[in-house]
């Protein structure tokens, strides 16, 4: 490794690029993890995140680059020679073991004798709350379970990292979300360090720390979900994390750090450095909005209101690849499709975009 470039971060991978058959899929990708973090990478399929994840956990090679971990590089060391463990969608458990086999195979195949590895097991299954299934093939239990079989033998080795391709998917909604909640205090009750792949915003933005949204093989923006939301740094990151009331318009006047934009429904402001002239895509979460006159105010008709019972969600005529919407708390009688309204907003709460025109 070069000099001045030893890693200060507990997971570093740097410099990566993978092509495969000689199309480029990944080029000098970075990305860094601190010692208990728990990091989503959460993009489009085929954007890499598995890519990366295999990589790290040496299923992969990378072409060029560098990985280290805990200080100590290695890049070169086979899948068994870290110690990683990974979580697969399928959790590629072996269905005519039993459960405390599955979760023991990590184990005996470090060369632990198997006498030995009757308390680990047990603690690894207690754990996830399974103890009772221990002797159960994996053909009788559920997905919900499988999936904790799959979690305990990953953590029974007691990885230095926890890595976790989609490990949710094939759960149902309510199960996944039952399942976030218990591993992520699980891996926070335990110090563990994971970078969970997914391709649901919610989802990351519920289990992580911090985020990092993919895009053709390079990380867009690496941040914490507050961030992440209130300030995505492009159009791409703003519209794959949560929704938005978007309106392209062209920069007319700058003053100060602020632009006032003419767009389809009028003069609109931001604060922005980007110059006269220039095209811009405003955006605008959809729960900043209220319907009355703000600093940027705009009129439209409705073309749909949408009562979802926590929130009720107003569509807006939006005009060529412009969205308008306003989500108001609770449910809100009283406004239905066709009425006019004002809606109104801050212009601290406006993001703006240059595009290319
Ligand atoms: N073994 C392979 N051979 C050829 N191309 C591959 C191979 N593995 C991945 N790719 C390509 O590399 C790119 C990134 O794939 P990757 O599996 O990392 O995506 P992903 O972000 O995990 O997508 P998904 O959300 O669908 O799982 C894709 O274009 C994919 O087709
Ligand atoms: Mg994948």
């Amino acid at each position: 490794m070069e000099q001045g470039k030893f890693p200060r971060h507990y997971l570093e991978a740097w410099g990566i690029a993978k092509s495969f058959k000689g199309t480029r899929v990944m080029s000098d990708m970075n990305f860094r993890v601190e010692r208990g973090e728990l990091v989503s990478l959460l993009g489009p399929s085929g954007c890499g995140k598995s890519t990366l994840l295999r990589i790290i956990a040496g299923l992969l090679e990378a072409d060029e680059g560098a990985v280290v971990l805990g200080g100590r590089e290695i890049t070169r060391f086979p899948a068994h020679k870290r110690n990683v463990s990974v979580v697969f969608q399928n959790y590629a458990l072996f269905p005519h073991l039993t459960v405390a086999e599955n979760v023991a195979f990590g184990l005996r195949a470090r060369g632990m004798a198997k006498s030995a590895t009757g308390a680990p097991v047990s603690e690894a299954l207690s754990l996830v709350r399974m103890t009772e299934f221990a002797d159960r093939p994996i053909s009788a239990l559920s997905g919900g379970q499988q999936q904790r079989v799959a979690v305990a033998r990953a953590l029974v080795v007691g990885p230095d990292l926890l890595l976790l391709d989609e490990p949710f998917s094939a759960l149902d909604r309510k199960l996944r979300e039952t399942m976030q909640v218990e591993l992520k205090s699980l891996l926070l009750d335990r110090g563990i360090t994971a970078v969970f792949v997914t391709h649901d915003q919610e989802e990351a933005m519920g289990v992580s720390d911090r985020i990092a949204v993919m895009n053709a093989g390079r990380i867009e923006q690496f941040a914490d979900p507050s961030t992440l939301y209130a300030r995505p740094a492009s159009p791409f990151v703003m519209d794959f994390v949560g929704l938005s009331t978007r309106i392209s318009g062209r920069v007319v006047s700058s003053d100060a750090g602020t632009i006032a934009v003419d767009t389809a429904y009028g003069r609109l402001s931001a604060r922005s450095d980007v110059t006269v002239g220039k095209d811009v895509l405003l955006g605008v979460r959809p729960e900043l909005i209220a319907v009355e006159a703000g600093e940027n105010t705009i009129g439209v008709p409705l073309t749909d209101v949408m009562v979802l019972g926590s929130k009720t969600v107003l569509h807006g005529t939006a005009r060529g690849g412009d969205r308008i919407l306003c989500e108001l708390p609770g449910i809100r009688g009283g406004l239905k499709r066709g009425d006019a309204v004002t809606l109104g907003w801050a212009v601290d709460d406006t993001l703006a975009y240059e595009v290319a025109p």
